[in-house]
């Protein structure tokens, strides 16, 4: 589809949180919101990245509303303190976007114990959307953005070993982490159509985007090889984190998106290209297992939704 950030309606008046706002997709997401005059709350684990990405926000767009939140999904009382920060600035919240990532690093826990890839993209972000839930749903048409994965269909819900105790993987980690994504984007719809919520929960993914992400794993291994061998492929096939960040920017503001949709790039095994609906793997719409991840999730971090559970399709 031929759209890009200059299509973004009208922001003005809108909320709109991004985790992982310092870098890559997420900077980009910051970058483009704010231009459309959205008031985008920057969600950075370390504020000194944060503020230099608010400095680069406003080179462009020197009058953006920003404002920057610590927020470390490795840990659930960062999490459960940056909510409660957030709600006592603003009565409601537009846009939620769940982007922040990291991929395929070696076996690490978070502060709670959990395996930092699921830890993080996955139960940090479902505890952070369950705080902020009331926020969202005081919002006029508010949406929640998931961003997963084409790694996704890789991916498998390991329920007996979710945190890689028994077996670790680093890639077999990333992707069930990925599916989950996708697995509480479509659950999260479910649950606000059940309670007849005004409320969009979508899912998307950027293709191949040259990012800070490929680089991580390298760093964390030592290893110089697999770093460059990273950085050489961004250069070959990768498109840029602008074009990448297109399909979250869609499913955040587009008005024609559908609740519980899935939008990546257009274009050559979804790599690249401008944002249109895509598909997800069977496994993503278990419905069973969303059932069963969403429970889970909740009994691991303490974070319970007010919303009805839909009755099974
Ligand atoms: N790039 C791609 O080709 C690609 C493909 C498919 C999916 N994705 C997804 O896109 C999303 C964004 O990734 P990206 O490519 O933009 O990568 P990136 O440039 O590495 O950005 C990732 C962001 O997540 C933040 N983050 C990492 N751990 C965090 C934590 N514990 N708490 C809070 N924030 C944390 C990082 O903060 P720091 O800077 O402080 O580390 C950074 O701001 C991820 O969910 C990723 O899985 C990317």
């Amino acid at each position: 589809m031929n759209w890009d950030a200059d299509r973004i309606p009208d922001q003005s008046g809108r909320t709109v949180v991004v985790t992982g706002a310092n870098s890559g997709l997420g900077f980009e997401a910051s970058r483009a919101l704010a231009a459309a005059d959205a008031h985008v709350v920057l969600a950075c684990r370390s504020t000194d990245r944060g503020r230099d990405a608010a400095s680069r926000v406003r080179e462009e767009t020197p009058d953006a509303s920003l404002e920057l939140l610590e927020l470390d999904l490795a840990d659930l009382a960062s999490i459960r303190s940056f909510a409660e920060r957030f709600e006592r600035r603003h009565d409601d919240l537009d846009v939620l976007v769940n982007n922040a990532g990291i991929m395929a690093i070696p076996r690490r826990e978070t502060e709670d114990g959990f395996e930092m890839q699921f830890g993080v993209n996955h139960l940090g972000h479902f505890a952070l959307t369950g705080l902020l839930l009331d926020s969202v749903l005081a919002a006029d048409d508010p949406r929640v953005v998931t961003v997963s994965s084409g790694v996704h269909t890789r991916g498998k819900m390991r329920f007996g070993d979710l945190h890689g105790e028994v077996e670790y993987d680093e890639w077999g980690a990333y992707a069930q982490s990925k599916l989950a994504n996708l697995l509480f984007a479509y659950e999260l719809q479910r649950r606000f159509e059940a309670s007849d919520a005004d409320a969009l929960s979508v899912a998307a993914h950027p293709g191949y985007a040259a990012t800070n992400l490929q680089g991580r794993a390298p760093e964390m291994q030592g290893s110089r090889l697999r770093g460059l061998l990273m950085n050489l492929a961004n250069r070959l096939f990768a498109q840029s984190a602008e074009q990448g960040v297109l399909p979250t920017l869609y499913a955040a503001t587009a008005p024609d998106v559908v609740g519980g949709a899935y939008y990546g790039p257009d274009g050559f095994m979804e790599m690249r290209g401008g944002p249109e609906r895509v598909e997800s793997s069977e496994r993503s719409h278990d419905q069973d297992a969303a059932r069963r991840l969403w429970e889970y999730s909740e009994n691991a971090t303490g974070v319970t939704y007010s919303l009805p559970v839909p009755t099974r399709a």
